[in-house]
């Protein structure tokens, strides 16, 4: 890609940027939140026209109208935001625009024959006839990789994909990775994780605020990281987990054998002001279905919740935001804003009541907080009537943590709060994360990122299938602890 300028009212999203991709290299593009990777990648797919400059495959000099074409090129992509049709098959998605018909009829043995090819080169045990619906989120990726290499990609390009998968998981995708460099396949990779850069990288190249700054050669597990954050936010980071030690208060939240059947059980805890509690576990643990029953939106069906030392019924999410209590859900995009609403909807959608007299809202008033709440949390945007799926990823999950700073939340349930964000953002939310605390407000924090866990909390919960299994105090945060506990067993 040559001098690829890319513009969107009010936003040049990407400014003269230079890219290459050679056969059988992992090439990563590394950038703030907001700094362009995905509007570069959806240039290569075809979903997005350049403003300007020139594509060459195998150097041929191409214009990309769609991206069945460029599927046909051999470019085959995983978006950030999944794109499959929850209820078709693995084969209908896979051939989805694109079905092969034999006298006119969908050719469906082929369809299943050839998806049933592409799931085994990724290695995934999938079958080519399950529902898109009952599969997990790393098997629907499995799924939008085998879609991406149907027509034989030489192309294959990867936004954030470890963001919804488990370490295992992870693993596994590096596995066929691997496996496909090795056949020639170059693969572009878009992560916020240096660590993972580490282990896959082959060139990195880093963007700016739509602008291109430099192309680096890296050696696997030799990555010079404090050197990549500089060229990604200009400036160097000393401390990437601010913890601030805060004298925890009085009990604000109290939750006594709390379950719901097969999903959690006998779950006790309580929680001071001023705390941050951070909740481990694997995924499928229980925690994001115990952060939606104490906000009400899957209530419980057993067990009490105290709210400042009094019971209270919480059986939708009104009543958890009429008891103080907000949610910043893992699945922001379905869950935790409306996408086709401003930003300064989104903002004020938990705090219409401070901003309205009856029926009548205060624009007024919407605008100042949305504004101070854009300038806090630097949400990236040309003004506060864009459109949320207009932003980038990261700027998405700055509005909901804006939604709940702008409301009277006092118990707030971060539900993975970082992912997707970039370095520079994170230290952001970890420092507004103090701020609430010092504030008196109290943090659930579940995240899987076991760093992120151990150095933002002050006690660990750990769940396992649907329980709690231990809990850990300052003085006993290990990772191994954590894992051992998450796996059933004792710390
Ligand atoms: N369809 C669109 N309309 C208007 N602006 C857009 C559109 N798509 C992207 N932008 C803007 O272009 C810029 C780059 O966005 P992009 O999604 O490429 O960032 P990113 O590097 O992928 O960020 P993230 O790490 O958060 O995913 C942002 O300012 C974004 O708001
Ligand atoms: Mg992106």
């Amino acid at each position: 890609m040559e001098n690829v300028t890319k513009k969107f009212p009010g936003v040049t999203a990407l400014d003269n940027i230079q890219f290459n991709l050679k056969a059988g290299e992992v090439h990563v593009l590394l950038g703030e939140n907001g700094a362009g990777k995905s509007t570069l990648i959806k240039i290569m797919t075809g979903a997005y026209t350049p403003t300007e400059g020139v594509i060459r495959v195998q150097g041929e000099e191409v214009k990309i109208d769609d991206p069945i074409h460029a599927q046909e090129l051999g470019v085959g992509a995983v978006y950030q935001e999944f794109n499959l049709v929850p209820f078709l098959d693995v084969a209908q998605n896979v051939f989805l625009g694109k079905e092969p018909r034999k006298n006119g009829v969908i050719d469906r043995q082929y369809t299943l024959d050839k998806t049933k090819e592409a799931l085994d080169m990724v290695g995934a045990d999938i079958k080519a006839d399950a529902l898109v619906d009952t599969l997990g989120v790393a098997s629907q990726q499995m799924v939008e990789i085998a879609k991406a290499l149907n027509s034989r990609s030489k192309i294959l390009i990867l936004d954030e994909p470890s963001a919804v998968l488990t370490e295992k998981e992870i693993e596994k995708l590096f596995k066929v990775i691997e496996r496909l460099t090795a056949e020639g396949v170059g693969v572009v990779y878009i992560s916020h994780r240096l660590e993972e850069i580490n282990v896959i990288a082959d060139r990195v190249t880093v963007l700016r605020d739509g602008q291109y700054i430099q192309t680096v050669e890296v050696e696997k597990g030799k990555i010079d990281k404090d050197e990549l954050v500089r060229l990604m936010v200009g400036r160097t980071l000393d401390d990437f987990f601010p913890k601030h030690d805060i004298e925890p208060g009085e009990e604000i939240l109290r939750v006594e054998n709390l379950g719901k059947k097969g999903v959690l059980e006998n779950i006790s805890f309580s929680l001071k002001k001023g705390e941050i509690l951070g909740i481990g576990g694997l995924v499928g643990a229980g925690r994001t279905e115990l952060a939606k029953a104490i906000f009400g939106a899957e209530p419980a069906d057993s067990g009490k919740i105290f709210v400042h030392g009094k019971e209270v019924s919480i059986q939708s999410p009104s009543a958890g935001i009429a008891n103080h209590i907000g949610v910043a859900p893992e699945d922001r995009k379905k869950e935790g804003l409306v996408q086709i609403l401003e930003i300064d909807k989104n903002i004020n959608l938990a705090s219409m009541q401070k901003i309205s007299r009856g029926p009548v809202v205060n624009f007024n008033k919407m605008d100042k907080v949305s504004n101070s709440m854009v300038d806090k949390l630097k949400i990236k945007t040309p003004h506060l009537k864009q459109l949320i799926m207009n932003l980038s990823g990261g700027n998405q999950q700055k509005v909901v943590l804006a939604k709940w700073l702008a409301s009277d939340t006092e118990i707030l349930i971060l539900d993975e709060p970082t992912r997707g964000i970039d370095v520079g953002a994170k230290v952001e939310v970890y420092n507004l994360m103090n701020e609430l605390a010092a504030a008196g407000k109290a943090i659930i924090m579940v995240s899987s990122e076991l760093p992120e866990l151990i150095a933002m909390s002050d006690r660990i919960l750990v769940m396992h299938s649907g329980t709690i299994s231990g809990e850990l105090s300052k003085d006993e945060f290990s990772q191994e602890r954590v894992l051992k506990l998450a796996a059933g067993g004792e710390a």
